[in-house]
Protein backbone atom coordinates (compact mmCIF):
# COMPACT_ATOMS: atom_id res chain seq x y z
CA UNK A 1 0.00 0.00 0.00
CA UNK A 2 1.17 3.06 -0.86
CA UNK A 3 2.28 5.50 1.81
CA UNK A 4 -0.45 8.27 2.75
CA UNK A 5 1.83 10.66 3.99
CA UNK A 6 4.79 11.46 1.68
CA UNK A 7 8.16 13.12 3.47
CA UNK A 8 10.50 14.47 1.15
CA UNK A 9 13.58 16.55 2.14
CA UNK A 10 14.54 19.77 -0.16
CA UNK A 11 17.81 20.84 -0.44
CA UNK A 12 16.54 24.52 0.91
CA UNK A 13 15.47 23.26 4.16
CA UNK A 14 11.80 22.59 3.20
CA UNK A 15 10.40 19.11 4.11
CA UNK A 16 7.54 18.87 2.70
CA UNK A 17 4.57 16.37 3.87
CA UNK A 18 2.26 15.62 1.53
CA UNK A 19 -1.34 13.77 1.76
CA UNK A 20 -1.76 11.35 -0.83
CA UNK A 21 -5.02 9.57 -0.10
CA UNK A 22 -6.53 10.99 -3.54
CA UNK A 23 -8.87 8.71 -3.75
CA UNK A 24 -10.89 9.84 -0.74
CA UNK A 25 -9.42 13.78 -1.33
CA UNK A 26 -7.67 13.43 1.27
CA UNK A 27 -9.16 12.79 3.95
CA UNK A 28 -7.36 12.25 7.19
CA UNK A 29 -7.42 8.71 8.65
CA UNK A 30 -5.93 7.93 12.16
CA UNK A 31 -2.96 6.39 10.33
CA UNK A 32 -2.58 9.64 8.25
CA UNK A 33 -2.57 11.66 11.78
CA UNK A 34 0.19 10.05 13.07
CA UNK A 35 2.20 9.94 10.41
CA UNK A 36 1.79 14.15 9.90
CA UNK A 37 2.52 13.85 13.79
CA UNK A 38 5.65 11.40 13.52
CA UNK A 39 7.01 13.71 10.65
CA UNK A 40 6.45 16.61 12.56
CA UNK A 41 7.86 15.74 15.70
CA UNK A 42 11.02 14.61 13.98
CA UNK A 43 11.28 17.97 11.97
CA UNK A 44 11.16 20.01 15.42
CA UNK A 45 14.20 17.96 16.15
CA UNK A 46 16.23 17.87 13.07
CA UNK A 47 18.54 21.10 12.50
CA UNK A 48 18.33 20.98 8.93
CA UNK A 49 14.73 21.58 8.33
CA UNK A 50 14.19 25.40 8.14
CA UNK A 51 10.08 25.58 7.29
CA UNK A 52 7.58 22.38 6.76
CA UNK A 53 5.36 22.63 3.50
CA UNK A 54 2.14 20.87 4.00
CA UNK A 55 -0.35 19.73 1.53
CA UNK A 56 0.12 19.83 -1.86
CA UNK A 57 -1.92 17.53 -4.60
CA UNK A 58 -5.35 18.18 -6.23
CA UNK A 59 -7.03 18.52 -2.69
CA UNK A 60 -5.78 20.19 0.81
CA UNK A 61 -8.02 17.36 2.95
CA UNK A 62 -11.83 16.94 3.14
CA UNK A 63 -11.52 16.73 6.73
CA UNK A 64 -11.27 13.54 9.43
CA UNK A 65 -12.38 10.27 7.76
CA UNK A 66 -15.98 10.42 8.78
CA UNK A 67 -15.71 7.05 9.00
CA UNK A 68 -13.69 7.14 12.16
CA UNK A 69 -15.86 9.65 13.72
CA UNK A 70 -18.84 6.95 13.41
CA UNK A 71 -16.47 4.04 14.85
CA UNK A 72 -15.22 6.27 17.54
CA UNK A 73 -18.38 6.29 19.62
CA UNK A 74 -20.03 2.97 17.78
CA UNK A 75 -19.18 0.73 20.64
CA UNK A 76 -20.17 3.82 23.27
CA UNK A 77 -16.69 4.74 23.22
CA UNK A 78 -15.10 8.20 24.18
CA UNK A 79 -14.09 9.44 21.10
CA UNK A 80 -10.63 7.92 22.32
CA UNK A 81 -9.14 6.80 18.86
CA UNK A 82 -9.71 10.56 17.62
CA UNK A 83 -8.27 11.96 21.43
CA UNK A 84 -5.53 10.16 20.30
CA UNK A 85 -4.94 11.11 16.93
CA UNK A 86 -6.27 13.69 15.27
CA UNK A 87 -5.92 15.84 18.97
CA UNK A 88 -2.47 14.62 18.85
CA UNK A 89 -1.52 16.19 15.87
CA UNK A 90 -3.22 19.25 16.75
CA UNK A 91 -1.05 19.54 20.05
CA UNK A 92 1.96 18.78 18.10
CA UNK A 93 0.67 21.75 15.33
CA UNK A 94 -0.13 24.26 17.77
CA UNK A 95 3.53 23.57 19.67
CA UNK A 96 5.60 23.33 16.08
CA UNK A 97 8.59 25.22 16.58
CA UNK A 98 9.25 26.02 12.61
CA UNK A 99 7.28 27.34 9.85
CA UNK A 100 4.12 26.09 8.37
CA UNK A 101 3.15 26.70 5.02
CA UNK A 102 0.47 25.04 3.56
CA UNK A 103 -0.91 24.38 -0.22
CA UNK A 104 -4.31 24.53 -0.78
CA UNK A 105 -6.20 23.35 -3.73
CA UNK A 106 -9.63 21.53 -4.12
CA UNK A 107 -11.24 20.84 -0.67
CA UNK A 108 -9.95 22.38 2.99
CA UNK A 109 -12.77 20.87 4.66
CA UNK A 110 -13.21 20.64 8.87
CA UNK A 111 -9.73 20.31 10.24
CA UNK A 112 -8.61 21.09 6.47
CA UNK A 113 -9.50 24.74 7.05
CA UNK A 114 -8.75 24.83 11.09
CA UNK A 115 -5.60 23.50 10.63
CA UNK A 116 -4.66 26.49 8.51
CA UNK A 117 -4.63 28.84 12.07
CA UNK A 118 -1.98 27.08 13.04
CA UNK A 119 0.27 27.68 10.03
CA UNK A 120 2.22 30.57 9.53
CA UNK A 121 1.30 31.18 6.02
CA UNK A 122 -1.08 29.74 3.48
CA UNK A 123 -1.38 29.86 0.00
CA UNK A 124 -4.64 28.68 -2.02
CA UNK A 125 -6.47 28.20 -5.05
CA UNK A 126 -8.53 31.06 -5.76
CA UNK A 127 -10.98 28.03 -6.86
CA UNK A 128 -10.19 26.07 -3.37
CA UNK A 129 -13.32 25.20 -1.07
CA UNK A 130 -12.93 25.55 2.37
CA UNK A 131 -15.47 24.92 5.19
CA UNK A 132 -16.28 23.87 8.38
CA UNK A 133 -19.66 21.87 8.21
CA UNK A 134 -19.20 21.19 12.08
CA UNK A 135 -22.97 21.78 12.75
CA UNK A 136 -23.93 20.73 9.32
CA UNK A 137 -22.46 17.07 11.07
CA UNK A 138 -24.16 17.41 14.32
CA UNK A 139 -20.57 18.60 16.00
CA UNK A 140 -18.92 21.59 17.26
CA UNK A 141 -15.87 23.78 16.12
CA UNK A 142 -12.36 22.08 17.06
CA UNK A 143 -8.40 22.49 16.85
CA UNK A 144 -9.23 26.18 18.88
CA UNK A 145 -10.99 27.70 16.19
CA UNK A 146 -13.85 28.69 18.56
CA UNK A 147 -10.78 31.28 19.61
CA UNK A 148 -8.59 31.83 16.30
CA UNK A 149 -11.05 31.84 13.73
CA UNK A 150 -12.28 35.52 14.61
CA UNK A 151 -9.29 36.98 15.84
CA UNK A 152 -7.99 35.94 11.92
CA UNK A 153 -11.36 37.13 9.77
CA UNK A 154 -13.22 38.90 12.45
CA UNK A 155 -15.87 37.99 14.67
CA UNK A 156 -19.04 38.45 12.48
CA UNK A 157 -17.68 36.39 9.64
CA UNK A 158 -15.90 33.95 11.83
CA UNK A 159 -19.48 33.39 13.77
CA UNK A 160 -21.37 33.02 10.61
CA UNK A 161 -18.76 30.20 8.81
CA UNK A 162 -18.65 28.17 12.00
CA UNK A 163 -22.43 28.50 12.64
CA UNK A 164 -23.51 28.39 8.95
CA UNK A 165 -20.99 26.06 7.72
CA UNK A 166 -20.99 27.50 4.36
CA UNK A 167 -18.15 27.53 2.41
CA UNK A 168 -15.54 30.34 0.93
CA UNK A 169 -13.60 30.34 -2.11
CA UNK A 170 -10.03 30.73 -1.78
CA UNK A 171 -10.61 34.26 -3.44
CA UNK A 172 -12.92 35.34 -0.60
CA UNK A 173 -10.20 33.30 2.06
CA UNK A 174 -7.38 35.72 0.85
CA UNK A 175 -9.77 38.89 0.95
CA UNK A 176 -10.83 37.90 4.41
CA UNK A 177 -7.06 37.20 5.88
CA UNK A 178 -7.71 33.26 6.39
CA UNK A 179 -5.00 32.10 4.03
CA UNK A 180 -2.15 34.27 2.84
CA UNK A 181 -2.58 34.55 -0.40
CA UNK A 182 -4.80 33.56 -2.92
CA UNK A 183 -3.27 32.45 -6.94
CA UNK A 184 -4.54 30.20 -10.20
CA UNK A 185 -5.36 26.52 -9.01
CA UNK A 186 -1.71 26.17 -11.22
CA UNK A 187 0.50 28.08 -9.89
CA UNK A 188 -0.26 26.58 -5.73
CA UNK A 189 2.02 24.62 -5.26
CA UNK A 190 5.01 26.41 -6.65
CA UNK A 191 3.66 29.47 -4.53
CA UNK A 192 3.40 27.92 -1.60
CA UNK A 193 6.93 26.44 -2.48
CA UNK A 194 8.25 29.56 -2.77
CA UNK A 195 7.01 31.07 0.43
CA UNK A 196 7.78 28.36 2.56
CA UNK A 197 11.77 28.67 0.89
CA UNK A 198 11.70 32.06 1.74
CA UNK A 199 11.20 31.84 5.43
CA UNK A 200 13.57 28.68 5.48
CA UNK A 201 16.36 31.20 4.19
CA UNK A 202 15.75 33.53 7.10
CA UNK A 203 17.90 33.26 10.24
CA UNK A 204 16.41 30.02 12.01
CA UNK A 205 17.29 31.48 15.53
CA UNK A 206 14.97 34.92 14.87
CA UNK A 207 12.72 33.12 12.96
CA UNK A 208 11.96 30.25 15.53
CA UNK A 209 11.90 33.67 18.21
CA UNK A 210 9.25 35.41 16.08
CA UNK A 211 6.66 32.93 15.78
CA UNK A 212 7.06 32.08 19.55
CA UNK A 213 6.19 35.55 20.37
CA UNK A 214 3.42 35.75 17.95
CA UNK A 215 1.68 33.09 19.79
CA UNK A 216 2.56 33.41 23.51
CA UNK A 217 -0.54 35.79 23.74
CA UNK A 218 -2.94 33.33 22.74
CA UNK A 219 -1.07 30.55 24.13
CA UNK A 220 -2.86 30.31 27.35
CA UNK A 221 -6.65 31.23 25.80
CA UNK A 222 -6.11 28.59 23.13
CA UNK A 223 -4.97 26.04 25.22
CA UNK A 224 -8.63 27.03 27.33
CA UNK A 225 -10.01 27.08 24.02
CA UNK A 226 -9.22 23.45 23.30
CA UNK A 227 -10.20 21.69 26.41
CA UNK A 228 -13.66 23.51 26.17
CA UNK A 229 -14.09 22.51 22.24
CA UNK A 230 -12.50 18.56 23.28
CA UNK A 231 -15.18 18.22 25.87
CA UNK A 232 -17.42 19.44 23.43
CA UNK A 233 -16.96 17.47 20.77
CA UNK A 234 -16.52 14.30 22.65
CA UNK A 235 -20.12 15.12 23.58
CA UNK A 236 -21.40 15.90 20.46
CA UNK A 237 -19.54 12.27 18.85
CA UNK A 238 -21.86 10.13 20.94
CA UNK A 239 -25.00 12.13 20.27
CA UNK A 240 -27.44 10.24 18.26
CA UNK A 241 -27.48 13.35 16.42
CA UNK A 242 -24.06 13.68 14.93
CA UNK A 243 -23.94 9.50 14.50
CA UNK A 244 -27.33 9.18 12.29
CA UNK A 245 -25.82 12.24 9.70
CA UNK A 246 -22.56 10.18 9.86
CA UNK A 247 -24.61 7.18 9.10
CA UNK A 248 -25.88 8.69 6.03
CA UNK A 249 -22.72 10.02 4.99
CA UNK A 250 -21.61 6.70 4.64
CA UNK A 251 -24.93 4.99 3.48
CA UNK A 252 -25.07 8.07 0.64
CA UNK A 253 -23.79 6.08 -2.00
CA UNK A 254 -24.79 2.36 -0.53
N1 LIG B 1 -14.39 10.96 5.27
C1 LIG B 1 -14.45 9.80 4.61
N2 LIG B 1 -14.55 9.70 3.27
C2 LIG B 1 -14.58 10.85 2.59
C3 LIG B 1 -14.54 12.09 3.19
C4 LIG B 1 -14.42 12.14 4.60
N3 LIG B 1 -14.33 13.28 5.28
N4 LIG B 1 -14.59 13.06 2.26
C5 LIG B 1 -14.68 12.43 1.08
N5 LIG B 1 -14.67 11.09 1.28
C6 LIG B 1 -14.71 10.04 0.25
C7 LIG B 1 -16.09 9.84 -0.30
O1 LIG B 1 -16.84 8.99 0.55
C8 LIG B 1 -15.79 9.21 -1.62
O2 LIG B 1 -15.42 7.86 -1.41
P1 LIG B 1 -15.96 6.71 -2.42
O3 LIG B 1 -15.45 7.13 -3.78
O4 LIG B 1 -15.30 5.47 -1.89
O5 LIG B 1 -17.44 6.74 -2.31
C9 LIG B 1 -14.51 9.94 -2.06
O6 LIG B 1 -13.93 10.47 -0.87
C10 LIG B 1 -14.75 11.08 -3.00
O7 LIG B 1 -15.72 11.95 -2.42
P2 LIG B 1 -17.09 12.35 -3.15
O8 LIG B 1 -18.06 12.75 -2.10
O9 LIG B 1 -17.50 11.30 -4.11
O10 LIG B 1 -16.60 13.63 -3.99
P3 LIG B 1 -17.42 14.95 -4.26
O11 LIG B 1 -16.53 15.77 -5.15
O12 LIG B 1 -18.80 14.66 -4.69
O13 LIG B 1 -17.52 15.68 -2.82
C11 LIG B 1 -16.72 16.47 -0.70
C12 LIG B 1 -16.35 16.02 -2.11
C13 LIG B 1 -15.41 16.69 0.03
C14 LIG B 1 -17.51 17.79 -0.77
C15 LIG B 1 -17.61 15.40 -0.02
O14 LIG B 1 -16.95 14.16 -0.13
C16 LIG B 1 -17.84 15.67 1.44
O15 LIG B 1 -18.71 16.44 1.80
N6 LIG B 1 -17.05 15.00 2.31
C17 LIG B 1 -17.21 15.13 3.73
C18 LIG B 1 -16.49 16.35 4.24
C19 LIG B 1 -16.63 16.47 5.75
O16 LIG B 1 -17.72 16.70 6.24
N7 LIG B 1 -15.51 16.30 6.47
C20 LIG B 1 -15.46 16.29 7.90
C21 LIG B 1 -15.38 17.68 8.40
S1 LIG B 1 -15.34 17.74 10.15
Amino acid sequence: MPDTVIRTMGEDGVLALRLNRPDKKNALSLEMYAALSDGLRAAAEDGAVRAVLLGGGADFTAGNDIADFAADTAAGGQGTLRTSAALDFLEVMVGFPKPVVAAVRGVAIGIGTTMLLHCDAAVASRTARLQMPFTRLGIVPEAGSSLLLAARIGRAAADWMLLSGDAVDGAEAARCGLVTRAVDDAEVEAAAAAVAAQLAALPPGAVGETKRLLRAPHAAALAEAMRRERAAISERLRSAEAQAIFAAFLDRKG
